[in-house]
């Protein structure tokens, strides 16, 4: 009884923090946008883009990419790339969905080419603060041949992590009749704040139309090696599924509460923003099944 007065209390707590935190991002999301001296033109252009239109191609080509055949890699059950992927485990065949998942080793070298300083500024300063890594990045493979049912992500949606910034490397490139994202610009200056975000909710839906009508759809299709950043966690955004799709994915959070990495990241000493400190998460399943069971059980929020 005590521990189900407790969860409610919490719940609660959680719920009241969560609108705050809407209602903080209400502001943030519609200040006007400001150059950062530190980051190089293409990249102040593309902060540019992500504020105003909540998606954007990252100026980066990361060398690496071009070396693999994933394909083959995959077909392989290959557990390493030359050192630039590394898969944790092995990899299962592929889901009803036709999806195979897998984390990456945060040793992977594709994870330190990508992220040079000019993208750690560009996700501070898209955030107003410092932020966290989600989750482990992962290699999602969407596979044609083996989808017996589409998923739900079929539906215009924001992912549960408010302001979640995703990114996504293509390993192959992404036509469009292959499974690709939709992103409806501009979208993420919605705020959601007293709403439900439930997919099938009616009223959500009605918001979608409405969105759908006014907005300019984008296809996030392209070729090998783009990389694209784009705000999951305010922006709709929907999946269409068609041929193979190969790609990398990265999840950031704005709030540590969002966050499944290091639970020991706070204790660590001498934290410096500008130090790549927040790129060494370490990816633990403990933490993981327990956010999963409950992302917000009280042990593992601390707001930042
Ligand atoms: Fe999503």
């Amino acid at each position: 009884m005590f521990y189900f007065i407790k969860k409610k209390i919490i719940n609660l707590y959680i719920k009241i923090r969560i609108q705050i935190n809407r209602f903080i991002n209400f502001y943030l999301i519609n200040l006007k946008f400001k150059n950062d001296e530190n980051l190089s033109i293409e990249f102040n252009k593309c902060l540019q883009e992500l504020k105003i239109n909540g998606i954007t191609k990252l100026p980066i080509k990361l060398d690496s990419i071009d070396q693999l055949n994933i394909k083959e890699f995959v077909e392989g059950k290959q557990m390493s790339f030359k050192d630039v992927i590394k898969i944790k485990n092995p990899y299962s065949k592929p889901d009803k969905f036709g999806k195979i998942s897998a984390s990456i080793d945060v040793n992977s070298s594709i994870i330190s080419e990508l992220f040079t300083k000019d993208l750690f500024r560009l996700i501070k300063n898209y955030y107003g603060k410092t932020f966290w890594v989600r989750n482990a990045p992962t290699l999602l493979v969407d596979l044609k041949k083996y989808r017996l049912e589409e998923k739900s992500q079929k539906l215009f949606h924001i992912d549960f992590a408010e302001r979640q910034l995703s990114i996504m490397i293509f390993l192959a490139d992404v036509e469009k009749n292959s499974t690709h994202m939709e992103y409806i610009k501009k979208s993420q200056k919605n705020s959601w704040i007293f709403k439900s975000v439930v997919r099938e909710n009616y009223n959500f839906k009605k918001k979608v139309n409405e969105e759908m009508s006014k907005k300019e759809i984008f296809k996030m299709v392209g070729k090998k090696g783009d990389i694209y950043i784009f705000d999951a966690g305010n922006g709709l955004h929907r999946a269409i599924y068609g041929d193979d799709r190969y790609l990398l994915h990265f999840n950031f959070a704005q709030m540590r509460s969002y966050a499944e990495f290091d639970t020991n990241f706070e204790k660590k000493k001498n934290l410096d923003n500008e130090s790549f400190y927040h790129w060494n998460f370490i990816y633990n399943e403990d933490v993981k099944n327990k956010l999963k069971l409950n992302s917000f059980e009280e042990k593992n929020i601390k707001w930042s």
